[in-house]
């Protein structure tokens, strides 16, 4: 009892008068750098499934959308049919080093930075609220640039960039340092102070939740941003941030650069103004990003990296459930997803009754065009991505793996980056599918007879992002998920990930926490504040 007091007694207390907060809004001046934008961009008119949609094409800069000052563009390509859809202005160096300017004047100014929080949770409330009004259109972006179903797009990515916003408006304002009366002599208290200009560089698979998930935090504690944006998948960032002008959001605390990873986003990792980096994407790139933090302003990383997750069937689980969610965890996003369930593990004892049923509905995978309601899976995202994935089934091939459903493209004929559900058995643990990302419809199931050889199994990869486990035995779940090395653990369900919980990597899958309250980490400094109460100065 005096030992809880005593604990409670030395540990300092939240309060609310240290929260960071000023409650006047000043007027912004405009910018002298606004000055040297380019032209204003041309939008472009796309008919997406017989509905006009109307995208902005330039960069987002200091609240407009501008040309690139190298007057490049590049081409934004429809998967489904491996055709050109329109082209955007093509960020590089100058146009991040103008973006960063921009954002570094927007946030020393104060008013932004410095502004009534919950003036900043409004305002993503009310972005929520604009991506709600326009939910088709905003889904119809989105699936025509990466191929995603409308249907699970529909469901999922916009509804979690809605949620997200909201989320992280709620937290605006509940942002609170701490206040210790514990030092005797002195008193202390904490500010949460923002963290700067934050570049934030996204992947192609979730082009518009990757950006609510990069900016809401940021914004929520009054950062400013300088993004990138995919190049395969600029286009629903460039509609968001048309939301983001409607919404009210002042000029200069967002911008995006739609470009290439060597140029633009080498240019945003190595930039010596830019105070924090979180990004997304492959573990090589995240490695490269590391480096240039290191090499240039150590500027703060978080990162999201890849995965090669297993999911376990225990011999107890309810089978019929355990299929469904193991489908589930190959079809969201036809495997172009981090936390994947790629590597499936299932117990002797119902081996051949799961693989059966897991056979046959992987079979029942319907493929084809997007925004067909009776698709299940589309293209995958890219040319690029396309060929990876059938190195990876031609390379589970030659290792000798059995291929016992799928194992090829489709042909269709307005073409398009198709490929089958696929299944691996008689998986080896060398085996290069087993071991590596592959990042598309492709599952690798083997066969195990006990709980402590199966975790030893699931833990022997670099990755460690997720993994799942299937079982009705309450305490076997408790006990496999302690010993599983991974940030996110599932049991009885796949792929379930939710914006108020931390999502991250263990070993290489990453650095760092987003989602929940542990995002608002990346994006404040904290500063301690001592207030001598009477203590004399030492000699020394
Ligand atoms: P990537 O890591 O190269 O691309 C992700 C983002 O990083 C893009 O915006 C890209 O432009 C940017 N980028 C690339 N090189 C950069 C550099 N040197 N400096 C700064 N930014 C840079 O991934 P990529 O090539 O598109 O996909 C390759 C594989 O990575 C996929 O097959 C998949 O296995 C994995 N991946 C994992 C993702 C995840 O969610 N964890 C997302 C995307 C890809
Ligand atoms: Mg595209």
């Amino acid at each position: 009892m005096l030992r809880t007091y005593l604990g409670r007694a030395a540990s300092a207390t939240r309060h609310q008068t240290t929260s960071f907060a000023q409650s006047t809004i000043k007027i912004r001046r405009d910018f002298s750098s606004s000055r040297v934008l380019a032209a204003v961009a041309p939008r472009a008119d796309l008919n997406i499934n017989g509905k006009k949609c109307s995208i902005p094409t330039g960069l987002f800069i200091n609240g407009e959308f501008v040309a690139s000052q190298s007057g490049s563009t590049m081409p934004v390509e429809d998967p489904s049919t491996g055709k050109e859809l329109v082209r955007v202005q093509e960020g590089r160096s100058e146009d991040v080093d103008l973006a960063v300017k921009v954002a570094r004047e927007t946030f020393e100014e104060g008013s932004w930075s410095f502004s009534d929080p919950a003036h900043r949770g409004q305002l993503l409330n009310r972005l929520a609220n604009i991506l709600e009004a326009n939910l088709e259109e905003i889904t119809s972006i989105e699936c025509a640039d990466t191929g995603k179903t409308f249907r699970q797009a529909s469901a999922l990515d916009v509804p979690g960039s809605i949620g997200t916003l909201r989320y992280y408006g709620g937290w605006a304002d509940k942002v609170l340092g701490l206040t210790s009366f514990n030092i005797p002599g002195a008193f202390a208290y904490t500010r949460r102070e923002p963290v700067g200009v934050c570049g934030q560089i996204i992947p192609w698979n979730f082009p518009l939740l990757m950006f609510i998930w990069k900016i809401a935090p940021a914004l929520a504690t009054g950062n400013t941003v300088v993004i990138k944006s995919a190049e395969a998948t600029p286009l629903s960032a460039l509609k968001a941030c048309e939301y983001i002008q409607q919404a009210g959001f002042p000029k200069g605390v967002v911008n995006l650069i739609s470009g290439y990873g060597k140029t633009a986003g080498n240019a945003i990792a190595n930039h010596m103004d830019v105070d924090k980096l979180a990004f997304t994407g492959s573990t090589t790139t995240g490695r490269a990003i590391l480096k240039a933090s290191s090499e240039s302003n150590l500027k703060k990383v978080t990162l999201e990296l890849g995965g090669k997750s297993p999911n376990i069937i225990f011999p107890d689980a309810d089978l019929e459930k355990a299929v469904e969610w193991s489908a589930w965890g190959i079809n969201m996003n036809f495997g172009q997803t981090c936390h994947a369930g790629t590597r499936i593990y299932v117990h002797e004892d119902v081996y051949d009754k799961f693989l059966e049923a897991y056979t046959k509905r992987m079979k029942s995978i319907q493929v084809g065009d997007p925004f067909d309601s009776t698709t299940d899976q589309g293209p995958q995202n890219s040319k690029m991505q396309y060929d990876k994935i059938l190195g990876y089934i031609e390379s589970g091939k030659q290792e000798g793996a059995t291929v016992s459903l799928g194992g090829s493209a489709i042909e269709k004929p307005g073409g398009g980056y198709y490929i089958e559900p696929t299944i691996f058995t008689d998986c080896k643990p060398e085996m290069k599918i087993m071991r590596e990302e592959i990042f598309g419809p492709v599952v690798a199931i083997s066969k195990f007879s006990d709980e402590a050889e199966v975790i030893k199994h699931a833990n022997d990869t670099h990755y460690g992002l997720a993994a799942a486990v299937h079982t009705k035995d309450y305490e076997r779940a408790v006990r496999v998920t302690n010993a599983l090395k991974a940030g996110t653990t599932w049991v009885n369900m796949y792929n379930f990930v939710h914006w108020s919980i931390p999502f991250g990597g263990y070993k290489e899958s990453g650095l760092g926490r987003e989602c929940g309250e542990a995002a608002l980490e990346n994006y404040t400094e904290t500063k301690a504040v001592y207030l001598n109460m009477g203590i004399p100065a030492p000699r020394g």
